[in-house]
């Protein structure tokens, strides 16, 4: 059942997932994976893009679905020619798309100053422009829909803090946030039936640690991690791996929050108390409360 959560609240018509569409980026590993795993028990059309093709394959083949039922099409979703290609793809085989998860990402841990151009344009190609060409590319399209729809975009609690040593990444998700609060409130006015989500998980033992196995060659190599870097980047690495909620409970919250029209998808709790410093901070003017 929906809950009313705003006396605003458009109506979508996102209770019923059986037959419908969803489009995953990044459905090869991790959370993606898992959304593809629960969207396939639902019911739903699966069109699943990530730019591992091989590893896409390997996922698609353990899911069990009907080959009619599923399109995998490798796509670099930081291109906005392979977005674009994937929205015809997606509309041409099954005629519509009523979920769209924008979930691709990549991550990159280093202290600002360290941070090359091409280190910048590789996190936000992926982690924000990849939204931004997501909503050019399906949401004209999806508004069209009799049946509406409903857009996932991948956030991180990185989208709401500002943890040291993740710049790039930082300024990536933050901007997914407020791109995605805009979407919601520009979808409210347009009384659109298409609704959207932003999901901002903390740590879920997934493959993002190993993000530079997927740097695209134009971005060139990172530079080494040393000093203060190479100390952000093992204790990134080791909080994911140590990460207490799984990538299926990530999919779970999502179809909960989709089901409800509920906006925010902030499946680990405990985060709150580093909500509420950073906002007090800002409330109070004071400066940035180092977390340990
Ligand atoms: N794991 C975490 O702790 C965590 C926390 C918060 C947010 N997230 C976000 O969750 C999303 C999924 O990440 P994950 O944790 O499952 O990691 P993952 O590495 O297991 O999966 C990410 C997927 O994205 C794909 N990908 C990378 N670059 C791509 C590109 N240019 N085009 C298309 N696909 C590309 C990868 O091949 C991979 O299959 C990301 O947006 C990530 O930022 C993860």
């Amino acid at each position: 059942m929906r809950t009313q959560t705003h006396p605003t609240e458009k109506e979508t018509d996102m209770n019923e997932f059986r037959g419908r569409t969803a489009v995953i980026t990044g459905a090869a590993s991790g959370i993606g994976l898992e959304l593809a795993r629960r969207a396939a028990a639902e019911g739903m059309k699966l069109v699943l893009a990530d730019i591992e093709a091989e590893r896409l394959e390997a996922a698609v083949a353990g899911l069990g679905v009907a080959p009619t039922d599923v399109l995998t099409r490798r796509t670099d979703v930081s291109r906005e020619d392979d977005i674009k290609a994937l929205a015809d793809a997606a509309f041409a085989r099954f005629g519509g798309v009523h979920l769209l998860c924008n979930n691709a990402g990549v991550g990159l841990t280093r202290v600002s100053w360290e941070l090359s151009t091409a280190d910048w344009n590789w996190v936000l190609g992926v982690d924000l422009w990849s939204v931004i060409h997501g909503i050019q590319h399906f949401v004209p399209r999806m508004l069209q829909q009799a049946e509406g729809g409903h857009l996932v975009n991948t956030s991180s609690v990185a989208g709401l803090l500002s943890t040291p040593g993740m710049a790039a990444y930082n300024v990536a998700k933050h901007g997914v946030v407020t791109l995605s609060e805009t979407l919601y409130g520009e979808l409210l006015a347009a009384k659109a039936k298409v609704g959207v989500s932003v999901l901002c998980p903390a740590w879920v033992p997934t493959a993002i640690h190993e993000s530079a196995r997927n740097r695209q060659e134009r971005f060139g190599e990172p530079t080494p991690a040393e000093g203060l870097s190479a100390g952000y980047e093992q204790r990134m690495a080791n909080a994911v791996k140590s990460g207490r909620l799984t990538a299926a409970d990530m999919a779970n919250e999502v179809f909960t929050a989709v089901k409800e029209d509920r906006f925010y998808v902030i499946p680990h709790r405990k985060i709150n108390n580093a909500i509420q410093l950073r906002t007090d901070d800002i409330l109070n003017l004071r400066n940035p409360t180092q977390l340990p």
